[in-house]
């Protein structure tokens, strides 16, 4: 085999963060490490997007906009990396096209330079305005297949949609296995059928739920797989990604050797352990998501999918059903197409298989997020829907099948109207379109020395388990 480096993308300020600690780390603990991560040599560093947008000024009254520049301007040598639901953005809803081009462009602009770009349904129609929009503005976009494993999921599936993006202009292509679903021998298959069929680098994004994440990463870079996500080994494993460390040491002196330093690395860690430390004890971080969860095998589930159903049936006091809605979870995927469980499906899907359990009756409480998933709100869904149940939920309410946005009028002038009295720019009027409550709140307080008050637990209601949706993990 000739020697062929793997690449390797640092997860450490996003991902890792998202899927241990509730995203809630804020600027003051990245930048003491940010010039050795800058000088570590690594493919990209993925830092923004995903739930960071909104957590930044939900929780840690911290604008997101100038935290990329403040990132940018300390790792000026890296590709800076951000994670982009589609037509969703960052939120939980389609948006305009207008809404989705601008907010590409000032990604770009403030220093994003990789895209990566995915659909819960891996419907190409909510992808193809994001990739249009990156190219237009220089940066790199690349095109995510949510992975899950079902009847209609197989490779011939997915070699089929990444050979669609590809055509689309795709720069590269990810394997987003978010749940950790993808199995080792199965992602040696599945990345060697992607290298024969498509030409553009694919990239590996698993996480270590499961306890099979450093496996997968190995047989993908035995499959020639061009570069894979990691995470240092402070906030690494669990329902993070598998540590760079480790990875870099198995592959010193292979053909796949990574270059990566492991005494640097052991630097950058260094500060994170301590960061790392301190989630714990604040209770941000709990231990519990970092020991091997083997019930997402089973169930199919993310892991941050588990805990927010676990908290819902806290907040209706039924966390005795936490075993019937693990078992309801696949009969209400099913029932809705087998769509893959990832922002925002696997809220929907997730809440649904509350509501089945304790509502006492299947569908009789349904969300207007579930309504509007079985009314083809969100895409296609990739399998066949359940007629019966689809009736129970939207009665004869229309199913629409074109692609979503096409129904959206230009949306910017509204909100440049609606936030004129708030915005100073127009990166504050994007944030005001994927989040006008909270947005408006942030920039009312922004100059605002105290940060605002956590919110006061809720008494047991099972209606309030809807406003949950916040509280996004499984990515
Ligand atoms: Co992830």
């Amino acid at each position: 085999m000739e020697k062929k480096p793997l690449r390797i993308t640092e997860t450490i300020l996003r991902d890792a963060h998202q899927s241990q600690a509730a995203t809630r780390r804020r600027i003051e603990d990245m930048l003491p490490a940010c010039e050795l991560l800058d000088n570590m040599g690594y493919w990209s560093l993925e830092c923004w997007g995903g739930a960071t947008f909104d957590v930044c000024m939900r929780f840690l009254n911290e604008d997101p906009w100038e935290r990329l520049r403040t990132l940018k301007a300390h790792m000026p040598k890296t590709k800076l990396q951000m994670l982009f639901r589609g037509q969703n953005i960052l939120g939980y809803k389609h948006d305009a096209d207008d809404v989705v081009e601008e907010f590409c462009k000032k990604s770009i602009e403030n220093g994003i330079e990789v895209v990566r770009v995915f659909d819960a349904l891996n419907d190409i129609r909510n992808l193809r305005k994001a990739v249009e929009s990156v190219k237009k503005y220089g940066g790199w976009a690349e095109v995510a297949l949510s992975f899950t494993v079902s009847p209609v999921h197989n490779d011939d599936y997915f070699v089929g949609v990444a050979k669609e993006l590809e055509k689309m202009g795709a720069d590269s292509i990810c394997i987003k296995d978010m749940a950790n679903l993808l199995l080792p021998y199965h992602a040696y298959e599945l990345v060697k059928k992607l290298k024969d069929n498509v030409s553009v680098p694919i990239h590996m994004h698993t996480h270590n739920t499961a306890g099979t994440g450093d496996m997968v990463n190995l047989m993908a870079a035995q499959a020639g797989v061009d570069i894979v996500d990691c995470a240092l080994s402070p906030l690494a494993n669990g329902t993070s990604q598998p540590a760079t460390e480790s990875l870099v040491a198995t592959l010193q002196g292979t053909d796949r050797d990574t270059g990566l330093d492991l005494v640097k690395l052991n630097e950058a860690a260094a500060h994170f352990r301590k960061v790392a430390d301190r989630l714990k004890k604040e209770g941000t971080l709990d231990p519990k998501v970092l020991s091997v969860d083997t019930k997402a095998l089973m169930y199919q589930v993310p892991g941050g999918m588990l805990s927010n159903m676990l908290g819902q049936l806290k907040q209706a006091g039924q966390e005795d059903r936490y075993y019937d809605v693990l078992a309801e979870v696949p009969r209400v995927r099913k029932d809705f197409g087998y769509p893959p469980l990832v922002t925002p499906t696997s809220q929907i899907v997730g809440t649904q298989a509350v509501m089945n359990i304790i509502g006492g009756e299947r569908y009789k409480m349904v969300p207007k997020e579930s309504k509007g998933l079985l009314r083809g709100e969100y895409g296609k869904l990739p399998g066949k829907v359940n007629e019966e149940v689809r009736r129970k939920c939207i009665g004869n309410d229309k199913v629409i099948t074109c692609r979503p946005a096409d129904l959206l009028e230009p949306e910017l002038p509204k909100y440049r109207e609606e936030a004129k009295d708030i915005a100073r720019c127009e990166e504050d009027v994007l944030s005001y379109a994927l989040f006008p409550q909270v947005a408006r709140k942030f920039m009312e307080n922004r100059n605002n020395p105290k940060p605002a008050e956590a919110p006061a637990a809720k008494p047991a209601d099972p209606n309030a388990v809807r406003e949950l949706y916040v509280e996004d993990l499984g990515e």
